[in-house]
């Protein structure tokens, strides 16, 4: 079943790619965090892609996600792609696709080599058949995804690149260049590894990169967080020079997750401290909305550069 009013993501991501700018894939799970994204996609005249994880998933409920998804793409004026994000259960990779999603990610990253091109082959057959583009994986993220845990990262090798994206036939492909998910990136130096970048991307030109983990944890954000009774000391995240030096280099899917959690929290917790006697929710829900908005509008702007090419 389409969804007739999603965009492309695969020419989306082309000509990101050509043009030397990334797509932002923003997770949401609510219809607060949907509308923010969507209307700072139509602020900015930005392509745009919905992400929704297997968590986020069961969260929102399948079966709403997209009849609210159509309806949203329908009012917006932005070209919005919905997309399955670490798609790790190829039962579920498939019931998204019947659902009308148009993109999925397929994530054997923690699998065998041989495991992870066997079971991403078989996503590419299943989905290219509907005219739904896939994502694959190739290296490991140090930190949390989902259940999986791991301690160090698994840079991407770049020939592996080249005869994984050649053997499973994926549109996008994302790699291990030294980001993490969640709130807390770098012990050390900030700093992605940028020469595996440039090495992958001379040996796949024509093959969107993509990059997960990328959210760029902003400080005011977390002091607000602490400031206001939570306790996040030491989140940081990636420096925005080091994403935009990414997008200049083949880079051209940013997903951001992280930092759309903190505008949220650090919204709510301040604006309840100083409401005390509000509690209608569509108050405090419409401060976290524009806050998340004015988030995504800076990222395609400033840092994407994703801004006026929808
Ligand atoms: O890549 C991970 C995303 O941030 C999704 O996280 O599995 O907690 O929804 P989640
Ligand atoms: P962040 O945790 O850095 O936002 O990464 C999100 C992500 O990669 C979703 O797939
Ligand atoms: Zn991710």
């Amino acid at each position: 079943m389409k969804i007739e009013q999603l965009s492309n993501e695969r020419d989306m991501l082309l000509k990101a790619k050509r043009e030397h700018y990334a797509v932002g894939a923003f997770n949401f799970s609510s219809i607060e965090i949907m509308r923010a994204i969507v209307d700072a996609a139509e602020a900015a005249h930005s392509p745009v892609i919905l992400a929704l994880s297997e968590g986020g998933l069961k969260y929102a409920e399948p079966r709403y996600i997209r009849h609210v998804v159509g309806v949203v793409s329908e009012m917006s004026n932005a070209p919005v792609a919905l997309h399955l994000d670490h798609g790790k259960n190829i039962d579920i990779v498939r019931e998204v696709i019947d659902l009308g999603f148009n993109s999925v990610m397929i994530d054997g990253s923690s699998l065998p080599y041989d495991e992870n091109i066997a079971v991403t082959k078989e996503v590419v057959k299943y989905a290219h058949k509907r005219g739904v583009v896939v994502e694959g994986e190739l290296g490991v993220l140090a930190g949390v995804e989902d259940d999986v845990h791991s301690d160090v990262h698994k840079y991407t090798d770049p020939e592996q690149a080249v005869d994984f994206v050649k053997k499973t036939g994926v549109d996008s492909l994302a790699i291990a260049i030294g980001t993490s998910h969640g709130a807390y990136k770098f012990s050390g130096e900030a700093k992605l590894r940028i020469d595996i970048l440039k090495n992958i991307n001379s040996l796949l030109p024509e093959v969107p990169l993509v990059l997960h983990g990328a959210s760029s944890v902003p400080q005011n954000f977390v002091k607000t967080i602490n400031e206001y009774g939570g306790k996040i000391e030491g989140a940081k995240g990636v420096p925005e020079e080091e994403i935009r030096e990414s997008c200049r280099n083949g880079i051209s899917k940013v997903n951001c997750d992280t930092d759309l959690r903190l505008a949220f929290t650090a919204t709510i917790r301040k604006y309840l401290v100083e409401n005390p006697t509000i509690f209608d929710p569509r108050k405090y829900l419409q401060a976290c909305k524009d806050a998340m908005r004015d988030f995504v509008i800076d990222k395609m702007t400033n840092v994407l550069l994703s801004a006026n090419k929808a």
